[in-house]
């Protein structure tokens, strides 16, 4: 197809990639911003297929296959697994852009048939020596954030699942270990493309088949063949890969289970810088601009889930954070608890005037939200405000809740953000907290030794009643004791989410 039509449906599909990401910030306007995205995408890979000179067979398959795959996921996952699929997803972005870089170094011909460069003087072989410089750094950076992005995806996937511990590792010296890591990539990259010969080589192989190609067109030829590959310069890129794959695995294992939301969104921020920079490497602009736009959004998301949590971006790629348990105190040293049986809960919500639903990740894997929506409607029907609050790392993934609740028919306007209704909390007659844990307990602003001290949380203990359902006593994702539970307006409701809302609103 005409290049010119195929770059048209590039900057058509960048543009609904824009407009996507736009719609997927409102609630209101995030199934639109779907719609954009999904067929930003279609027209993507038509072009892209539209693009392809040869092997067209071998792509269809990999859509028809991959394409299957996705769709069984999709149908298959539930909400609460969604964030270990998409560090799975992360992890083969991860690949790909290291797959890419070997290939381009292995076939450097490629890159040339993407320049525009006519190799006819001393000028323009300048040129082409200097593009396929900045080409080599692209190969060696793009297989970095690639190696780093798929083992750290890999370890996110392992922790997100309990198939690896979420506690942080804590190797002796981490911190200049990582530096070690980093300073010999550099050193690395500095050897790699020192390979002179090899570059020389490359170009004159790639003159030599223009001129073979092309006799007559000026190209005179003292050349001879290269050697094709430099095994120093191969060395090099495969001991990188090797250290960056260590060095994506080290930064994530240690990193601790209440910084894993901003752990996920870190890594769709490396997942969209590998793609970006596989599109260098392919000389793809559509892929440079997706990728972008996937890097810096999860920059974004990451910044904000740090200013969420009260955390430095810095602190949490540290890691270590959850390590130490030294407050998370036994039940004994907290006292007593108290129990409500669910007609109790029912009585106390019938007298309320003003109620605040806190749901957490036990809602979402109880599937109450229906039951939660139902009570709502029938609350408000006897008069009495009902409002929910949200945390933003409520759950297991970003918009968790709002998401469930949307699709419960819970109406947006009496769904508030943590800083619209923290203040409200001491005019509220009830606060029913559902399967939340990490984000309702006190510790965190009234024990500095806790480990999630200073991550900001909703105050619920604040208002005249608090219950709160979950199925015992266990602590909540971070792995702290939660003081709340022991207050002595806080009453627990045990059992399983769905089960304790549907009697509650039986005898409602
Ligand atoms: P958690 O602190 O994980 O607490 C959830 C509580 O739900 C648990 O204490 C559990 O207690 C209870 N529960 C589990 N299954 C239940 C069921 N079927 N019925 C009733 N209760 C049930 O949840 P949270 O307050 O929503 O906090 C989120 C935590 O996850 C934070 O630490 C956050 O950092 C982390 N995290 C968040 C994200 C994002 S982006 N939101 C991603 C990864 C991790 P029982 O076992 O006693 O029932």
């Amino acid at each position: 197809m005409n290049v010119g039509i195929i770059q048209a449906a590039y900057v058509i599909a960048a543009l609904l990639f824009i407009f996507s990401l736009s719609g997927l910030s409102k609630q209101e306007t995030a199934k639109s911003g779907n719609i954009y995205g999904i067929i930003g995408m279609t027209i993507a890979l038509i072009a892209t297929m539209c693009a392809v000179s040869s092997g067209i067979g071998w792509v269809i398959l990999a859509i028809i296959i991959g394409g299957a795959v996705g769709i069984y996921l999709a149908k298959k996952v539930e909400m609460t697994q969604m964030p270990e699929l998409v560090a799975l997803l992360h992890s083969f972005v991860g690949l790909a852009a290291v797959l890419v870089g070997f290939n381009s170094f292995l076939d450097p011909q490629q890159f040339f048939q993407h320049t525009n460069i006519k190799v006819n003087n001393l000028v323009e072989f300048a040129a082409l020596h200097n593009e396929l410089i900045i080409h080599l750094i692209e190969i060696f950076v793009g297989v970095f954030i690639g190696a780093v992005t798929f083992s750290g995806s890999i370890v996110a996937f392992g922790k997100l699942n309990g198939r690896i511990s979420s506690k942080p590792l804590s190797l002796p010296f981490k911190h200049y270990l990582n530096l070690g890591a980093i300073v010999f990539c550099i050193i690395l990259m500095i050897i790699f493309l020192d390979s002179a010969d090899f570059i020389k080589n490359t170009i004159l192989e790639f003159m030599q088949s223009l001129r073979n190609a092309f006799k007559g067109t000026g190209v005179e030829s003292t050349m001879e063949n290269g050697p094709g590959v430099n095994m120093t310069a191969l060395i090099c890129l495969v001991l990188m890969t090797l250290i960056a794959l260590a060095f994506g695995i080290h930064l994530v294992a240690s990193i601790g289970g209440a910084d894993m939301p901003v752990v996920i969104s870190m890594l769709n921020s490396y997942s969209g810088w590998a793609a970006a920079a596989a599109g260098f490497m392919l000389n793809n602009d559509l892929l440079i601009v997706t990728g972008a736009l996937v890097g810096s959004s999860g920059a974004i998301l990451s910044y904000i889930m740090c200013k969420a949590m009260n955390r430095s971006f810095i602190s949490v790629i540290a890691g270590g954070f959850g390590t130490d348990s030294k407050s998370s105190s036994s039940d004994e040293e907290m006292g007593e608890y108290r129990e409500m049986q669910p007609n109790e809960v029912a009585q106390v919500l019938k007298e309320a005037r003003s109620v605040i639903i806190v749901p957490g990740y036990g809602m979402a894997v109880a599937q109450a939200q229906s039951a939660v929506s139902s009570i709502t409607e029938k609350l408000r029907g006897m008069g009495i405000e009902v409002r929910f609050g949200i945390h933003p790392v409520a759950g297991r993934l970003p918009g968790h809740m709002n998401v469930l609740l949307a699709e419960a028919k819970v109406p947006y306007d009496i769904v508030l953000e943590m800083d619209e209704i923290n203040d409200d909390f001491p005019n509220t007659d009830v606060v029913w907290v559902i399967g939340a844990n990490d984000t309702v307990n006190p510790a965190a602003s009234e024990d500095p030794s806790s480990p999630i001290a200073g991550m900001p949380v909703l105050e619920v203990w604040k208002a005249k009643t608090v219950i709160i359902s979950k199925r015992s006593m266990n602590t909540g994702y971070a792995g702290v004791q939660n003081p709340l539970f022991f207050k002595e307006n806080s009453y627990m409701l045990f059992g399983d989410a769905k089960a304790s809302v549907e009697k509650v609103l039986q005898d409602i």
